[in-house]
């Protein structure tokens, strides 16, 4: 999408972290940007703060991992601003336990908002896009976890399944003048370590509330992340790197090459299964 001044964004999970600094890089283009999030105060601070500046934003409450609640965004979104270009999944949690702490609670929490929401987002916003023929671009967030799996198994799974949805849509939606992206952020600061203020009270006493950092491998693993985040890179830069992708149809959007090693020792590992067998015959 070339031209962004006037075009129209929904952002999930807008009121924090890499959520806001894309409504705040998108509203600094001129994009009109329904913010939507789970949080009451911080939404109303978010929108607040970048009325201000003049941008054209407003905000919705909903819990993405409900699908009664996205749609209800979407139909808002769509009486305040009529159109709807630009799809951005971006809520997302820390959580869900490593192996021996895991509960089904825990997966269904994180499962639902990391991906259960990017699908539905894409099933209820792609027709919305569609509708309008002027194109847009639908952008998921996903993690250098979607590509080296480095942390807690139900936030590695999530973030996998963000990772081949968009690669698999981008193609489909090609042609129907939708691009798709996917962006793999390394170390951010934000408040992801601080996900278990957001689980619903349906999985209340069900998910291990001490966050994102118990999930971990180790606790020193977990200190190291908590630090790299804390003294991680800036969200609004990121929300720039989003604004430039979406004008430039990006496939996947990098942060950074802190984890390229990591990802390029994923592939060779790959690579070797496929040598181990390379002179064997497959028998049919
Ligand atoms: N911070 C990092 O280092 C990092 C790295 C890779 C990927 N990510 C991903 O970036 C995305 C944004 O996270 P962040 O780091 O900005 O964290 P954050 O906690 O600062 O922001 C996440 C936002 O999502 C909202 N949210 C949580 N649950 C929700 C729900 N059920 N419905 C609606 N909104 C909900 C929160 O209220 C918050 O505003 C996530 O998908 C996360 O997995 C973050």
């Amino acid at each position: 999408m070339k031209d962004l001044a006037g075009k129209t964004a929904f952002v999930t999970g807008a009121a924090s972290g890499i959520g806001l600094g894309i409504a705040t890089a998108l509203a600094q283009a001129g994009v009109k940007v329904m913010m939507c999030d789970i949080e009451k105060d911080a939404l109303d601070k978010a929108t607040s703060d970048l009325k201000q500046t003049n941008a054209d934003v407003d905000g919705v409450i909903a819990d993405v991992s409900l699908k009664d609640e996205l749609q209800a965004a979407a139909d808002a979104t769509i009486e305040r601003f009529g159109k709807v270009h630009i799809l951005v999944n971006n809520a997302g949690v820390g959580g869900g336990g490593s192996y021996g702490q895991w509960t089904d609670a825990g997966w269904n929490w994180t499962l639902g908002v990391n991906l259960m929401s990017v699908i539905w987002g894409i099933e209820i916003f792609g027709p919305l896009i569609e509708a309008h023929g002027e194109g847009g671009q639908i952008v998921s967030t996903a993690s250098i976890a979607g590509l080296v799996a480095a942390v807690a198994p139900p936030y590695n799974v999530t973030k996998y399944g963000v990772v081949a949805l968009s690669e698999g849509l981008r193609v489909e939606l090609a042609p129907r003048g939708i691009g798709v992206s996917v962006l793999c952020p390394g170390f951010i600061r934000t408040r992801i370590m601080e996900s278990a203020r957001n689980v619903p009270d349906r999985f209340a006493g069900a998910v291990d509330t001490t966050g994102a950092a118990a999930d971990l491998e180790s606790s020193e693993f977990a200190a190291a992340a908590a630090e790299a985040i804390a003294h991680g890179i800036d969200p609004l830069y990121v929300g720039e790197l989003v604004r430039e992708a979406i004008e430039g149809d990006w496939p996947y959007i990098m942060t950074d090459t802190e984890f390229e090693p990591a990802v390029d020792a994923r592939f060779a590992a790959i690579k070797e299964g496929f040598d181990r067998i390379r002179d064997r015959k497959p028998r049919h």
